[in-house]
């Protein structure tokens, strides 16, 4: 879809407690034009704490009917993605669409499908890879040569957030475990080793009956490079807050990393094999808004020129959801191995 204005106008969808936050990477490099959300409360919220008053619908179609919008901005509950993307495809808008990209792989290719067909955008919001930090390591490759292993501990006490009160709780509308925690770091350890060929995982006896799928769950990944990853999870440890887990440990070809996660600022520590002591690089900016502007920003220009290759598209929210389903599976099945692609059948070549 040609863009005849300035700026991109764009409808965002979900104005919970992540769509006020996303709307200020928005407004840098768009234009924001309607709100949709079924709860007035929360569009209300929304308007308190970003400020604008703009036109209101109670469901999607309504916006995407009424709102003359060119792209939608998904951050809805992950559930609901795929009806919206594929609505708002359906209607020539391009879409950027939260993490996880959906609950199963079936509705990612759908969105794909419906995207393709329109010839419009697809973007899933990755953003841990874009992480100052985060994209450090990927770039040390450059100096420790190929990643071998990572290990990643994602313990972490989810009672300050709503998990285990809100759809987070239920698998079918969160997708489970990984799609509350691990997602970032699997979509990381993608950027780090690329396409990730098996997966078996383990879930530990529940602590907090209110979810309905595993609180504690380890990850075991085997990449198609060779490489080797664990991830753990947990959301019911009181000893650490979400964002003092998580802090990986990578073994290059030439050396090693680790990343200390603490509340305000991450330590990267690392060493060449040659060396005596690690190298120490200290970042006191979390570097959040780096990462959400850097990701819409490139959307836009994605829009804008279809040639243009953005740090991200639909391809890692697809394998990314395609790990942690398979990782749910294996858990289901008491640990077998499930190898990739999860669903050839559906595979566009
Ligand atoms: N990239 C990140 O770091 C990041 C961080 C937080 C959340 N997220 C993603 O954003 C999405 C929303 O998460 P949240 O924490 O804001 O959840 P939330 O529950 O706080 O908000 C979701 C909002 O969507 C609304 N909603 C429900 N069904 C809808 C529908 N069919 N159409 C439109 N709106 C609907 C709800 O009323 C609610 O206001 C999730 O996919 C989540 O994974 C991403």
């Amino acid at each position: 879809m040609a863009i005849s204005h300035e700026k991109l106008r764009v409808g965002l969808i979900g104005t919970g407690s992540f769509g006020p936050n996303f709307a200020t990477y928005i407004t840098e490099h768009a234009d924001l034009v309607a709100v949709c959300d079924p709860n007035p409360a929360g569009r209300d919220e929304f308007a308190k704490q970003t400020g604008l008053r703009l036109p209101e619908f109670d469901h999607h179609e309504g916006l995407l009917e009424a709102a003359d919008v060119d792209a939608v901005v998904i951050c809805s509950p992950n559930a609901t993605h795929k009806e919206i993307a594929v609505a708002a495809a359906e209607q020539g808008k391009h879409v950027f669409c939260e993490k996880a990209m959906a609950t199963c792989v079936p509705d990612c290719w759908e969105m794909v499908r419906a995207c393709d067909k329109a010839n419009t955008r697809l973007m899933v919001g990755h953003k841990r890879r874009l992480r100052p930090p985060w994209a450090r390591m990927i770039e040390l490759r450059k100096e420790l040569g190929d990643v071998l292993a990572i290990t990643s501990c994602g313990y972490f006490d989810s009672r300050p957030y709503p998990f285990a009160e809100s759809w987070w709780r239920f698998r079918d509308k969160s997708g489970g475990t990984l799609m509350v925690s691990g997602v970032h770091v699997v979509d990381w350890m993608r950027a780090m080793c690329g396409d990730v060929a098996s997966v078996r995982a383990l879930a530990a006896p529940q602590a907090d009956r209110r979810y309905d799928f595993p609180d504690t769950l380890h990850v075991a990944l085997e990449f198609n490079s060779g490489a080797v990853a664990s991830l753990s999870v947990s959301l019911v440890y009181p000893p650490l807050k979400f964002r003092e887990s998580g802090g990986p440990q990578v073994v290059y070809q030439d050396g090693g990393a680790r990343l200390v996660a603490q509340m305000e600022q991450l330590d990267l520590y690392w060493q060449r094999q040659d060396e005596a002591e690690s190298h120490f690089e200290q970042f006191d900016d979390i570097g959040i808004d780096h990462a959400f502007s850097q990701e819409f920003g490139d959307f836009v220009r994605w829009v804008a020129d279809a040639d243009y290759e953005p740090c991200l598209t639909w391809r890692e929210g697809l394998r990314c959801v395609e790990v942690m389903e398979a990782a749910h599976r294996s858990a289901d099945e008491g640990g077998s191995i499930i190898r990739l692609p999860l669903y050839p059948e559906l595979e566009i070549t």
